[in-house]
């Protein structure tokens, strides 16, 4: 990043403060007026419209960096493992534990049991050995990844194993979640190209005599061939000092985490060479930031073939787990057992039960484990979501089962005080299911921002004039989102509406693709920036700078169809495709025939941390476009039975907003089990077509009281007013 000083500004405090946000900087121009500074490369990421806040700052150009990929990977990521285990990177600390090389199947056997009962989540073990002497032990080949594999699957672990040509690239990514480069092969480039291309996560070693850049380097040749993650690994650098095997760089493992903000991992059995010291500077990692500390362990370090004096005692990696704070996993998942979201009898059980059957189902995190079981929200986290915090809140979190969309099961987290919104919902799935399950698509992730303009002299004129300059504008736009832009999205078009020609009030929208992201602060941050330039260009007075809620770019849709028997017969389809009828007819209906869908909508939104106010908004004002308010999902009779559409915006993130702060939300993300975004609205809007179904065959049918009473009674046993009386 360069940056231009106002002239007479004070380059040495604007240099002062910069360094407050973690930018280190030299000055280019020497003593010619303005200073220009240029940002060195180990600072931390910084947002240009941060600098360009700073007193005496006047322009802020992106330099473009060497290593955009490395630049704009996020740092956190979750590794879905093939034994079925996630791992939240970034979000936990994890442990990788292992024998230097696998040496037979007994042996990586009882490693990983020994690795599993510690807390560790990743098994490493290296089946082909990169040794400075021809004659040592070169790993036992293919057979020791299959050996590997096996036991990691047996285990319920991940696996790291390293390849060292691209003659075993094949062969390595198919066992490897985190695919090793070695510090030797650190430079190999064509090595780093068929890693890369394989799309996985890659443990990327240092070399030994490399620089942090060169380091960088080569996890951006292993990014610009696709790559999914790069997490940096330091293993420990040529020193002076002759009594450790290396010299551990804690500095560049700080370096990496702090002002980089990227996934690193750090490797104290290689850093030091000797057992005794391994704990002490795997400690030593985790406090300079390392996400991922990677240790060798064996049962008899005497007789390992490959590294034995540095390997962990069995007692010692107990020891080490315990003090990263790591726990076994309360509940392994049943080996071979498929994801699903049929969970037969499943109210029938206990809670507890329930939860030991959602964790081996879903293979959960420990950390969602202990969610589950202990609920809550720190406080320390509380006061940091709202102001004024005295206390938190709890409501039931619950599961709609049943879901079978577009192919893929899904479990969906819903949290809820109304009884019969998850039991309705799961039903009707169920009948759904039958005939397939939901089939949609979310339209892009493009939202809204919305620019006011107020007594501007000409609104003709000046529509022409920003029409004229919208590729101009988009690039304004876009500066101001440098990271949104990196990782694909960004201002895409814009629109202008003349609404009062006679007072000048004209709007500009602005179009911006925020990906996985609900977008709402890129969106504001586009319309505050274009502003003062649309007001340069078109004179008048500038107004709000808002995202608007009503995101028509931004759309979910869904259909379904469900058979008549499934449904209790074909009264009760002619009845449903009746009351479907009905709410498109007539505003009062179609506003209870919406709440309906909403119940199941805004019970998910809120286990999964999204805004459903805005959902809320954006619904609504969807459903009254036309010139009637209409039902957002319509009902009508096919031979078999009914088939169902439903169409609306939805607004919703896999990232940002409270999807990492919250412990609930990373559970609920966990038990959802989406890719995108865009796929969560699609599961979304099933949850919301699945509750407007149960609706509407309750109220079709039997009437909505007689279920909605029994569930009510439970929960009236519980009001201290009632009592089992009030119930009765
Ligand atoms: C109650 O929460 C929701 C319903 O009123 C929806 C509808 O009438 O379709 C049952």
């Amino acid at each position: 990043m360069i940056i231009l000083l106002e002239p007479q500004a004070d380059a040495k405090a604007v240099s002062a403060a910069l360094q407050g946000l973690g930018l280190w900087t030299r000055q280019l121009e020497g003593e010619r007026e303005p200073a220009i500074l240029e940002v060195e490369a180990h600072s931390a990421r910084v947002e240009p419209a941060a600098v360009l806040a700073l007193p005496g700052v006047a322009q802020v150009r992106p330099r473009r960096s060497q290593h955009p990929r490395v630049d704009a990977m996020p740092r956190t990521f979750a590794l879905r493992c093939g034994s079925g285990l996630v791992i939240r990177f970034g979000e936990e600390a994890v442990l990788a534990a292992g024998p230097c090389a696998v040496e037979s199947p007994e042996q990586i056997q009882q490693l990983a049991a020994l690795v599993a009962s510690s807390g560790a989540r990743l098994l490493r073990g290296g089946a082909f050995k990169p040794r400075t002497s021809p004659y040592s032990f070169q790993g036992a080949g293919a057979e020791a990844l299959r050996w590997l594999a096996e036991a990691a699957a047996a285990h319920h672990l991940g696996v790291i194993t390293e390849v060292m040509s691209e003659l075993q690239v094949d062969a390595v990514a198919e066992v490897a979640d985190l695919i090793q480069v070695g510090s030797r092969n650190m430079q190999n480039f064509a090595l780093l190209a068929a890693v890369g291309r394989k799309g996985k996560a890659v443990l990327l070693k240092r070399g030994r005599g490399a620089s942090v850049e060169d380091w960088l380097m080569a996890g951006e040749h292993l990014l610009a061939h696709g790559a999914a993650w790069v997490v940096f690994c330091e293993r420990g650098i040529a020193g002076l000092s002759n009594e450790t095997r290396n010299t551990l760089d804690l500095g560049a493992v700080a370096l990496l985490r702090h002002a980089h903000k990227l996934p690193v991992a750090v490797d104290p059995s290689h850093g030091a060479g000797r057992r005794d010291l391994v704990v002490p500077l795997a400690k030593a990692g985790v406090a300079a930031g390392a996400d991922l500390v990677l240790v060798e362990v064996h049962p008899q370090p005497a007789l390992a073939k490959s590294d034995g004096p540095q390997a962990l005692l069995p007692d010692q990696l107990l020891q080490l787990a315990a003090g990263l704070g790591l726990q076994p996993l309360e509940e392994p998942p049943a080996i071979g057992t498929a994801h699903t979201s049929r969970l037969p009898e499943f109210y029938k059980k206990s809670v507890e039960e329930r939860r030991r059957q959602l964790a081996r189902t879903l293979g959960l995190s420990a950390d969602a484990q202990r969610y589950l079981r202990h609920g809550g929200l720190d406080m320390a986290i509380a006061d940091r979501m709202s102001e004024n915090v005295v206390s938190t809140f709890a409501l039931p979190m619950a599961l709609g089962l049943n879901f079978r969309v577009n192919g893929r099961d899904h479990v969906v987290p819903m949290v809820v005080e109304e009884p019969s919104v998850v039991a309705a919902a799961s039903n009707a799935a169920r009948m759904v299911r039958a005939t397939g399950g939901f089939r949609g698509d979310a339209t892009t992730s493009v939202m809204t921002a919305q620019v006011q303009m107020d007594h501007v002299p000409d609104t003709a004129a000046a529509a022409k004039v920003i029409e004229e300059r919208r590729r101009e504008l988009v690039a304004i736009a876009n500066e101001a989102i440098p990271r949104m832009v990196a990782r694909g999205g960004g201002c895409v078009d814009l629109d202008v509406r003349v609404l009062d020609a006679e007072n000048g009030l004209l709007v500009v929208h602005l179009y911006v693709d925020v990906g996985d992201a609900m977008g709402a602060n890129v969106v504001d941050t586009v319309a505050e920036r274009v502003a003062p330039m649309l007001q340069e260009w078109v004179g008048g007075d500038i107004g709000l700078r808002i995202l608007s809620n009503l995101p028509l770019r931004r759309l979910v849709h869904v259909e379904c169809d469900v058979g008549a028997d499934f449904l209790g017969g074909e009264e009760l389809a002619d009845g449903i495709a009746r009351a479907s009828r009905f709410a498109e007819m007539d505003p009062f209906r179609a506003s209870t025939h919406n709440k309906g869908i909403l119940n199941g909508i805004d019970a998910a939104a809120v286990a999964l941390g999204q805004d459903w106010r805005a959902i809320e908004a954006g619904a609504h004002a969807f459903a009254g476009l036309s010139s009637q308010y209409r039902p957002l999902c319509t009902w009508q009779r096919t031979e078999k039975g009914l088939h169902g559409v439903l169409e609306m915006p939805l607004a919703i993130g896999t990232v940002g907003g409270s999807t990492r702060a919250h412990p609930g939300v990373r559970t609920a993300m966990e038990i959802v089990r989406v890719d995108s975004a865009r796929q969560l609205a699609v599961v979304m809007a099933a949850v919301g077509m699945a509750s407007n179904l149960a609706a509407l065959r309750a109220l079709a049918g039997e009437g909505i009281q007689q279920g909605h009473m029994r569930l009510h009674a439970r929960k009236s046993e519980l009001d201290p007013h009632l009592g089992k009386a009030g119930a009765a």
